[in-house]
């Protein structure tokens, strides 16, 4: 076993250091994207205590008019068993699910995903625990916001043409099943990931993709597994107050008070969240004008809900003066006092800065994406964002009108204040009301964070996809 494991770890430092760099920018005729042919290398790794062979291809253009050529190329990785006519974990060559992580964060150009051991985790990444459960994987990179090419809508476009790319190929692809493509990303990622499955060949990304030369196909996808989604970027600067109104002090950098002009923000977009909400029409989620009603208890259920799964694993939640605690069952939250101990992450506005200096902003082209932050802007010469970019940029537009995937999964870590809960919950409420299947959660303890629950994740998508 010992030597198995050292045999393991010599291939896995191998392939780190070696098979990536003699692969990377393989001449191709950009010209031609199709799958090429046998030139795979093969790995193992350890992922926990199981060794996983694969065979991946590397750096493969994926649309014929590349315009940051270093990103638009994605990586393909297939388990051996698929090479011998065997099964893993139920799936075949032929029906293995395909599964596209991006790696995109921050509005930053993503790089492919590798597998590889995630040390934060202490688990294998995302990618080699798709493989270790016999999945697909494929993994684009994505052009971002620091690209010279890379603003809005960039990263939504490049991550259609890599799903065009995989139908494309079809036929030549050593496995995978390309009507079960499952998307999945984190933040940035997540909102990406949404937008992938919210979007499935709506005409409004046709000229983006003619313009790459993505692939004539369809786009559309089986499922979407979204962490911490930064997205309906447009009005998310609302549900933050709604949640953060009244604390002051916001822990960006080093800690720092509003200022009079953030504050008056707060209290102003705070206000507008309700007509906000309403204007979605939920049938049973709603707000008053004071901002409570169902929608609210609609929010705190998922906070009672995570905080009662803490308990039942034995954990300690006295002196969380938020979480109302009878008889071992939790039978409330208090959202004010949740703000006051998860602490604000950003000053109002959190998204559209009045300074045009947020992350968000810069994913724009530095111009505004809301008329609040236009009409109230500090910064000289403010430009609003193209109405029709901003629009591409937000899943809520697509949503049952475009190809919607049918299955998703939906993940916001209870201690997350990068967006407030209500974005994430708002997406689950609108794609249940378009009839798809969404697993919403906000997992106890979790921060802003992804694919941290893969075990979990795998059991999902083998429930969806089998
Ligand atoms: C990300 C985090 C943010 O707080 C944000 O505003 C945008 C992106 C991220 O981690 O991807």
């Amino acid at each position: 076993m010992k030597s198995k494991i050292f045999g393991a770890l010599i291939l896995v430092i191998f392939a780190g250091c070696s098979f990536a760099d003699d692969l990377q920018f393989a001449p191709r005729n950009a010209d031609s994207i199709t799958m090429p042919p046998n030139n795979a290398v093969s790995q193992t790794m350890l992922a926990g205590n199981k060794l996983i062979t694969f065979r991946s291809w590397l750096d493969i253009p994926y649309v014929t008019n590349p315009v940051e050529p270093e990103y638009q190329r994605l990586n393909i990785y297939v388990p051996e068993e698929y090479f011998h006519d065997q099964s893993i974990n139920g799936y075949t060559a032929k029906t293995a699910p395909i599964l596209l992580p991006n790696g995109v964060g921050g509005y930053m150009p993503g790089k492919q995903l590798i597998p590889a051991n995630d040390y934060r985790h202490g688990t294998p990444n995302i990618s080699l625990a798709g493989l270790a459960h016999g999945f697909v994987v494929v993994t684009p990179a994505i052009r971002g916001r620091t690209l010279e090419n890379g603003k809005a809508p960039a990263l939504i476009v490049d991550y259609k043409a890599a799903v065009r790319w995989l139908r494309h190929n079809k036929a030549n692809l050593p496995a995978g099943d390309t009507e079960k493509i499952i998307s999945d990303g984190l933040s940035a990622g997540g909102a990406l990931s949404s937008l992938l499955g919210a979007t499935g060949n709506a005409k409004e990304y046709e000229p983006y993709l003619q313009a790459i030369g993505a692939a004539d196909e369809r786009d559309d996808i089986f499922a979407s597994v979204v962490y911490c989604p930064i997205t309906d970027l447009d009005h998310a600067d609302m549900p933050y107050e709604w949640i953060f109104n009244g604390v002051n002090t916001y822990h960006m950098g080093p800690e720092r008070e509003m200022n009079d002009a953030q504050k008056k923000a707060s209290d102003e977009l705070k206000t507008m969240f309700p007509a906000y909400l309403n204007s979605l029409g939920f049938k049973d989620y709603k707000l008053d004008e004071s901002g409570n009603g169902t929608f609210k208890d609609f929010i705190e259920s998922l906070y009672i809900a995570s905080a009662q799964s803490a308990l039942d694993k034995g954990k300690n939640l006295n002196g969380l003066d938020w979480v109302e605690i009878r008889n071992n069952k939790v039978t409330g939250v208090d959202l004010n006092k949740y703000a006051v101990w998860v602490t604000r992450m950003k000053a109002a506005p959190a998204f559209d800065a009045l300074d045009n200096k947020s992350f968000e902003n810069n994913e724009f082209g530095d111009k505004h994406f809301t008329q609040y932050s236009f009409n109230h802007s500090t910064a000289e010469n403010p430009s609003m964002a193209d109405e029709n970019i901003i629009k591409l940029m937000n899943p809520l537009n697509f949503i049952g009108k475009a190809d919607t995937a049918k299955f998703w999964r939906i993940r916001h870590g209870a201690n997350d204040r990068d967006t407030s809960l209500a974005v994430p919950a708002i997406l689950a409420l609108k794609l249940r009301d378009s009839g798809c299947e969404v697993d919403l959660a906000a997992p106890w303890g979790v921060p802003h964070d992804g694919n941290y629950d893969l075990e979990e994740l795998f059991t999902w998508l083998d429930k969806i996809c089998k």
